[in-house]
């Protein structure tokens, strides 16, 4: 099993970024977290980060053919990528759109999500945890009732 994060601009700077909104632990500390959760759950987690709109597209097309699912913070981009909406609903493996901060408390432009309605759901406000949440998910998707 092979589930692919990826995390949009800015996101690079985690840690010292805006700290009281995004906390204080860095990108590097959240690979680290979800390495430790893939091991637990027996899925190996390849995680990207970029800050260009079409790279990220690149990624999203390359997941198809290894991964079982994507976990997506597309960041900045959640608001009015077109080109990541359309990159999403491509895809035949099933995506999940996270944010670290609760974007529907926040400013009015962060409430609109262009790639949300293409993504299974989105889980929004609930830190490094929400990523580890969207890849049960994928892995559990599946399962009988
Ligand atoms: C974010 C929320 C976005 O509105 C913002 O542009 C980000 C991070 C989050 O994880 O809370 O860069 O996606």
């Amino acid at each position: 099993d092979k589930v692919l994060i990826l995390n949009g601009p800015n996101l690079n700077r985690l840690g010292t970024r805006e700290p009281d909104v995004y906390g204080r632990e860095s990108l590097e500390d959240l690979k680290k977290r979800l390495d430790k959760f893939g091991n637990k759950r027996g899925v190996s987690i390849r995680m990207e980060q970029s800050n260009h709109e079409g790279e990220l597209v690149d990624l999203l097309h390359t997941a198809e053919e290894d991964c079982q699912g994507i976990v997506i913070n597309p960041a900045a981009f959640t608001h009015y990528s077109y080109a990541l909406r359309d990159a999403i609903a491509s895809l035949s493996i099933p995506t999940v759109e996270v944010h670290l901060s609760n974007v529907h408390a926040r400013e009015s432009f962060r409430q609109t999500s262009v790639t949300a309605p293409v993504c299974v759901g989105q889980l929004s406000g609930f830190g490094f945890l929400g990523y580890e949440m969207a890849i049960d998910y994928l892995l559990r998707r599946n399962d009988s009732e």
